[in-house]
């Protein structure tokens, strides 16, 4: 079956310049978030995107992430795995540090939350640095799942995850490009 053409989700991300700090542009989905059409369309186009390949759980990135990987997981009919913040997640959790283009942050998962009979998409809304998506990708190999791919609403090129995702071979896709 041929892959349905991406929605045209571009108009529907707000740029705020020098957010959250001076020299930042934020590139806000709530709009996007706002307009049934297009929240809908974006999250149909990625359920049959990842129809009929395998994928057992659908992991999304706290917080932005979820918004999109729970409705993902729900439309696809699959279960749903959070990567959250430090001392967010109540059982034995895994835990990876990482940089963000404005700060430094870890994720956590839950040590049970995936097995070897795994085959994953990591969700999240944006790849800046990619070291928030990298430090996801080694938590789901930790546990011996098999990742998929990595799915973004949005990837800003000019900012080094795209070329770090490549660089480690990485499989990722995209709706948007900044
Ligand atoms: C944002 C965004 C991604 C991450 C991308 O999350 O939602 O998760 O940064 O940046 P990177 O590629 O440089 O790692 P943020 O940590 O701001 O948290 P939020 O989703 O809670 O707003
Ligand atoms: N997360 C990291 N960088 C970001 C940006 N420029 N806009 C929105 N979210 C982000």
């Amino acid at each position: 079956m041929t892959q349905a053409t991406a929605p045209e989700i571009r108009p529907l991300i707000r740029a705020i310049h020098d957010y959250p700090k001076p020299g930042i542009v934020f590139r806000d989905i709530t709009p996007l978030l706002s307009d049934d059409q297009g929240f809908q369309q974006t999250i149909d186009h990625l359920a049959e995107r990842y129809a009929q390949q395998g994928i057992t759980k659908i992991v999304g990135i706290e917080a932005r992430g979820f918004i999109f990987a729970t409705a993902l997981a729900y439309a696809m009919g699959i279960g749903f795995v959070p990567l959250r913040k430090p001392g967010k997640l109540p059982s034995t959790t895994l835990q990876k540090r990482y940089q963000l283009e404005y700060g430094e942050d870890a994720l956590e998962i839950h040590a049970d939350a995936l097995t070897q009979h795994d085959k994953v998409v990591i969700v999240d809304d944006l790849l800046a640095t990619g070291g928030t998506v990298l430090a996801g990708v080694e938590l789901v190999s930790d546990l011996a799942a098999q990742l998929h791919e990595c799915a973004f609403i949005i990837t800003l090129n000019e900012l080094p995850g795209v070329e770090r995702l490549r660089d480690a071979a990485i499989p990722y896709y995209t709706l948007c490009e900044f």
